[in-house]
């Protein structure tokens, strides 16, 4: 969507920063021991005082509330009272919501506790990428020189991109135009970033994979090869400087 007036920059303001306190708090509160479904259980009480709907539930008929993948999961995990967190897992949390209707939409990869698999470098890389990648994004810029941007500084420290997952439009729904926001150059991409535009910017990079796969439930993408990819994602309003962050606040 475009942001065209003052409601709009509210709204779009709100939401963001329902979904960015809820991902502060569920990181927060995270622990070895706890089930999947227990951590999404106390997220979508969050999302609930602020008044936010969950989006993946409501737009897609997500079997949860948010989405937490660990480990060889990418992306699109399905909240499990099984399933229990270890010290040491790679764990992504996605959180997206609607609020007024309004989305916003940010995820962010960390290791919990020990550091066993040496993974924090793939973390820091996708947050730092995530960073540089927001700093060169403003109207007029070609999509698929950020796409580039994140390839480049994936390889630099000696890690890959994954191409069928992208970052994406978003405002009135969870998925809007412009469609894909690629983590590689994607050279028959010709379209360029708006200003005053919403889009969730997000990296996907791996220690292998290039690509990810639908795992038997129908919802989990996951790596064959069992590479570990770290993703972190904001929501930004696309201005003629720095765009505005609405996710900021997520501690990730
Ligand atoms: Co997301
Ligand atoms: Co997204």
């Amino acid at each position: 969507m475009s942001v065209d007036t003052q409601a709009d920059l509210i709204g779009i303001q709100e939401a963001g920063q329902a979904v960015a306190i809820t991902l502060k708090k569920m990181h927060d509160y995270a622990e070895p021991g706890m089930s999947t479904k227990e951590l999404d259980e106390f997220g979508y009480n969050i999302l609930k005082a602020f008044g936010a709907t969950p989006a993946p539930k409501k737009e897609y008929g997500f079997p949860g509330y948010t989405c937490i993948s660990l480990n060889h999961e990418v992306c699109h995990g399905i909240p499990s009272p099984q399933v229990l967190l270890q010290e040491g897992d790679l764990v992504n949390i996605d959180v997206s919501a609607e609020l007024n209707g309004y989305f916003g939409d940010n995820g962010g990869s960390f290791v919990l506790g020990k550091d066993y698999r040496q993974l924090n470098p793939l973390v820091q890389a996708s947050k730092d990428i995530l960073y540089k990648a927001m700093s060169k994004i403003k109207g007029g810029v070609r999509i698929s020189d950020i796409g580039g941007l994140i390839e480049t500084e994936a390889k630099r420290r000696g890690f890959k991109v994954v191409k069928n997952i992208c970052g994406h439009g978003i405002g009135r729904k969870l998925h809007e135009e412009p469609r894909e926001i690629p983590c590689y150059r994607d050279r028959l991409l010709r379209t360029r970033f708006r200003k005053n535009s919403v889009i969730a910017l997000e990296t996907f990079i791996s220690t292998g994979a290039r690509n990810v796969y639908e795992a038997s439930d129908g919802w989990t993408l996951v790596t064959k090869d069992k590479s570990f990819v770290a993703q972190h994602e904001h929501t930004l309003i696309v201005t003629d400087g720095y765009p505005i962050v609405v996710t900021k606040d997520n501690g990730i």
